[in-house]
């Protein structure tokens, strides 16, 4: 495992030291990074020789390597110890002050806080807050022993024995990594923070009366399990649902369509204000010419009704071109495509040739046929991207909807962070 080990300010820090020797020689890779006022207590050259990595506690080094990006990207877990009052205020308000408070933003894995202050600072409202702050997100608080402190005092305030947060950290990333949906649903994450995505799920139903309609058997849930994983990882998530069998996941905006054309325009509106569009829906590609006002009834001279059937708009290809021509709209847009392959050409040529004619950024391939995708709660995926070397056969991704779900939200923050300016 890649174990980013953060040490405060405190005087528990050489205790971290036997930890870090803890983690080593279970054969994990540590990361230290120290907090500027805990290199009073240890300082850099205690670390970089235990751990045998280079140690900095500022954003500004190493610059070249997006370090305060790739640590927290990187690692599989984060440990805290010892998490004074103060770094505990600064992980629960978000703040980015130095280059540990970045990391714990970046992160994807557990987060694992051991605390060690004055009781009166534990128990004070404010650290109790905090606490509670973090924990709601999804980070491990440990309960600080009790016992002698720095003074004279003693009481619950202490840091855990080494060994004791060794097993919980290491527990605690078992446990993350044993249940991948569940890290779907609530990682310690913010790495779509302030990302606006928008998602369009279930299938488009297109009137043929006032009582009838052409529909499929998308179930939308892919696009809600999308939805719920960009939820997670921070992001503000607009859901364009057409029919839909599962329900909406809670804290989205929603917007309600039937039609393709309605969803076209739902998506025009969205594609100003949005990040990222992902177009999970089943779109119809045709429409009947005709939406009769009355109810079409069946005819005294026994003729059966013909049905002309008329193009719908291509809604992701058209949002692709309309970026194009007024350069502006989402940074990413990404396809969905169920193919099944046939004598002439692949599932992946057929995936191939589908994003180029489309023009996005990632398309999500998905093989359908003897298993059948609609409705089913697991999937397989390649994701495609026009980056691709030629000859580059993308690894197909097998798992649960929500899993699918994290793979391809994954993804988008790779390809929106290789989009940033390096720094
Ligand atoms: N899509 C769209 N507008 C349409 C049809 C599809 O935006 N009128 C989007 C879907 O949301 C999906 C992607 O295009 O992201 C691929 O859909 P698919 O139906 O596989 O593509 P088609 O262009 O209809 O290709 P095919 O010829 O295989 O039916």
């Amino acid at each position: 495992m890649r174990v980013v080990l953060g040490v405060g300010g405190g005087i528990a820090a050489y205790k971290s030291a036997l930890l870090l020797r803890l983690f080593t020689e279970a054969g994990h890779s540590v990361q230290v990074i120290p907090t500027e006022a805990s290199t009073r207590f240890v300082g850099i050259a205690t670390w970089e020789a235990l751990s045998g990595h280079p140690v900095s506690t500022s954003v500004f080094d190493a610059v070249d390597t997006v370090n305060h990006v790739r640590l927290g990207h990187e690692a599989d877990l984060i440990v805290v110890a010892p998490a004074t009052a103060d770094l505990l205020a600064r992980a629960a308000a978000g703040l980015a002050s130095d280059l540990l408070t970045n990391t714990l933003l970046m992160a994807r894995g557990p987060v694992f806080f051991a605390p060690a202050m004055h009781t009166e600072m534990w128990n004070h409202p404010a650290t109790q807050a905090n606490v509670a702050t973090l924990r709601a997100r999804g980070a491990i608080v440990m309960e600080p022993a009790s016992g002698r402190l720095t003074g004279k005092d003693s009481g619950p305030g202490r840091l855990p024995e080494p060994e004791d947060i060794f097993a919980a950290a290491l527990a605690a990333a078992a446990e993350a990594g044993a249940d991948k949906a569940d890290q779907a649903a609530a990682p310690y994450s913010g790495r779509l923070a302030g990302k606006t995505v928008t998602v369009t799920a279930g299938g488009t139903r297109e009137p043929l009366d006032p009582v009838r309609f052409l529909g499929n058997r998308s179930s939308g849930k892919q696009g809600a399990a999308i939805a719920e994983a960009a939820l997670a990882a921070g992001a503000q998530v607009r859901l364009i649902a057409a029919h839909m069998e599962v329900p909406v996941p809670a804290g989205v905006e929603l917007v309600q369509v039937e039609t393709a054309l309605e969803l076209r325009k739902a998506v025009h509106a969205a594609a100003a204000s949005t990040d990222v569009l992902v177009m999970a829906a089943a779109v119809a590609d045709f429409r009947p010419g005709e939406n009769a006002e009355t109810k079409i009834k069946k005819r005294d001279d026994g003729a059966d009704p013909v049905i002309t059937l008329v193009r719908n708009p291509d809604i992701l290809q058209e949002t692709v071109q309309r970026r194009a021509e007024s350069g502006t709209g989402p940074a990413l847009i990404v396809g969905f495509a169920a193919e099944t392959g046939d004598g002439s050409a692949s599932v992946l040529e057929y995936g191939r040739r589908k994003l180029e004619r489309k023009g996005c950024d990632l398309l999500v391939l998905n093989q359908v046929g003897r298993s059948l995708v609609f409705g089913q709660d697991t999937t397989e995926v390649r994701i495609l991207s026009p980056l691709d070397g030629p000859g580059t056969e993308p690894a197909a991704v097998a798992g649960s909807k929500a899993e699918i779900a994290r793979h391809i939200l994954d993804r988008i923050a790779e390809e929106l962070d290789a989009a940033l300016p390096s720094v």
